[in-house]
This record gives structure tokens, sequence and C-alpha cells, in this order.
């Protein structure tokens, strides 16, 4: 299978790194359907992984204001490049994120189902949220989204950095995707030409403070922080909007046979790698 990937960022390097000769990775900046066409046509590919978008600088608080750049990237981006792709005839998985769903689901177990409404207040959210919509009934598209990437490698995008980094934390329960499983999972969906929405989230979820005491049991035993309400994260100008937090069904996945690690088991093994890696100096 030959992968064309877009976007040079994190998740599009990660995923470019495991697949090595499988994939080429795109540094065309795409504007317009016709950009990506041109790349498309250029180098022949089975499948396009659609990994560009803007997540904001230092973080997605940017987003809200930098709003037209915010949806031209997250939103309008995607559709040039799966008109691209429908006239190409290639199959594209597009990468969303979890983070359009705000608080509990109308569910009696309270979880996010694949065809459930988004519900995003930041523009970040709602620029992916916007996406999902158009994308989401195109024959040979497949929309993956993922949630809290943590990673065996440490990195500033590593929720295990980001949250080991704070200060002040606070102790929220989340689904979360596992880098390694995550991109198994995709190149999965790419062999399978998966069309519609997956939620690419180790099934249970995690608590903050569940990642930091592993995190201090395998990676740094001084480590310490500060317990902090989620709504003072806010009050306390850490953020400017109240982050997402919700837990994921993934219900779709099982439907094209594909599994992932439960997530106590894939954060053990994960955090373990990264304790190594940490020891090497990576
Ligand atoms: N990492 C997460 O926590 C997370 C969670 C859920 C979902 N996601 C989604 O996963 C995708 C990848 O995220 P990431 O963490 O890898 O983000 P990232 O590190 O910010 O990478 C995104 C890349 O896309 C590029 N890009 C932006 N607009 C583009 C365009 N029009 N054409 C081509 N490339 C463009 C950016 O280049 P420039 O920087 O040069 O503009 C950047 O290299 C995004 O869609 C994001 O919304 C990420």
């Amino acid at each position: 299978m030959k992968i064309l990937i877009f976007g040079a960022g994190y998740v599009g390097n990660r995923c470019k790194d495991a697949w090595g000769d499988e994939a080429v990775l795109s540094k065309v900046h795409v504007s317009s359907k016709q950009d990506a066409l041109a790349e498309i046509v250029a180098n022949q590919p089975d499948v396009v992984l659609n990994c560009a978008g803007v997540t904001g600088s230092p973080n997605v608080d940017w987003c809200d204001s930098h709003q037209l750049e915010t949806i031209m990237g997250n939103t309008l981006m995607p559709i040039a490049l799966a008109a691209a792709c429908q006239e190409a005839n290639v199959y594209l998985l597009h990468m969303g994120s979890g983070c359009i769903f705000y608080g509990d689901s109308p569910h009696a177990d309270k979880q996010w189902r694949e065809d459930d409404f988004g519900n995003p207040l930041p523009a970040y959210s709602r620029s992916k949220w916007a996406a999902d919509l158009a994308l989401s009934t195109l024959p040979n598209v497949g929309i993956a989204r993922i949630r809290m990437p943590i990673d065996r490698i440490p990195g500033p995008r590593n929720l295990i950095n980001k949250v080991a980094g704070y200060k002040k934390v606070i102790d929220v329960e989340n689904s979360v995707t596992i880098v390694d499983d995550m991109i198994e999972v995709f190149h999965q969906l790419m062999e399978k030409k998966a069309p519609g929405i997956f939620h690419v989230t180790n099934p249970g979820s995690m608590r903050h403070r569940d990642m930091l005491k592993l995190y201090e049991e395998l990676v740094d035993p001084a480590h310490t922080n500060e317990w902090i309400e989620n709504d003072e994260l806010v009050k306390l100008g850490l953020a400017t909007k109240g982050r997402s937090n919700n837990i994921l069904a993934s219900t779709r996945l099982a439907e094209f046979g594909i599994t992932m690690r439960p997530t106590a088991e894939a954060l053990r093994d994960t955090m373990e790698k990264y304790a190594e890696a940490k020891t090497r100096g990576a």
C-alpha cells in the first residue's frame, strides 16, 4: 500500500517514521483542491492520510484569536483534500478529534458514540466538528477521531510531557489514544478503506491522577504537583477556555475486526518505554 500523508507535524512524522518507505510525507501546503490533486497525481498513492491541521501555538487557545486561519486549515482544507481524493478516486483517512464533545453524552452510560452530534464551543473544536459534518457521509472517506495522544517518545505534544510539566493539574477522566496503537489502527483502516467515523481511542478511560501515579512509579519518583478543580483552569488564567473532557465509546472499529489494547495495559507499557527513552536521554 502506498500512503501519501499530508501534514508534516507531530502525527504525520510519527506515522511516516513507523511506515518507512510505504509512506510519503508531503511538504505541500494545501490551499486548494488543485494543490492537493497535483500532489496526488505526482505520487500516485493507494490511499491518503490527512494529518494536516491548525492546532495553535503554544496551544489551541491561539485558534480563538485566529478564527479564520483555523477554519481555513481545519475545515476548508480537509474539504479541498476530500474533493481532490474523490476526483482521483483515492481513499482518504482524515484525522478528527474527540474534543468536539464537551462533558457527558445524552446516553445512559454518558459516553459519546461516533454518530452523536458534537457540542463544541472553542474555535479549534468547532472547526474540527465542521469538517466531520462535511466529510462524514462522503464515500471512500474515513474519519479517525483521536483523544489526548500518549506516546512512548518524549516530546511537547505528548500528554505525558504536558501533564507532568504542569505545576497545577486537574484530575479529570478522559478517553485517550496510545500513539503506537493509533498508528497501527490508521494502517488497518486504510488497508480496509473503511468509511465513516471511527473513535480511535483505547477502551476504558484514564484520570490524570492515574497517569501521574504511573509517571512517579516508573519515570520520576521526585515529581510533585498541586491538584486543582476543573473550573480553576480558566479562573487561574491557565487556559482561556475550558478544555473538553469526555469519554468516547469506540463502537465501529470492531465492524472491521480492529481492536485496541485496554487503556490501563497500554498506558503501563507506554510509560515503561517512555521511562527507557528518558534514561537513554531522548
Ligand atoms: N495532537 C493532538 O493532541 C491531537 C488530538 C486530536 C486530534 N488531532 C488532530 O490530528 C491532526 C494532526 O495533529 P498534530 O498533533 O500532528 O498537529 P501539528 O503537529 O500541529 O501538525 C499539523 C501539521 O499540519 C500542517 N498544516 C497546516 N495547514 C496545512 C495545510 N493547509 N496543508 C498542509 N499542511 C498543513 C502544519 O504545518 P505548519 O505548522 O507549517 O502550518 C503542521 O505541520 C490535526 O488535524 C489535529 O487536529 C491532534
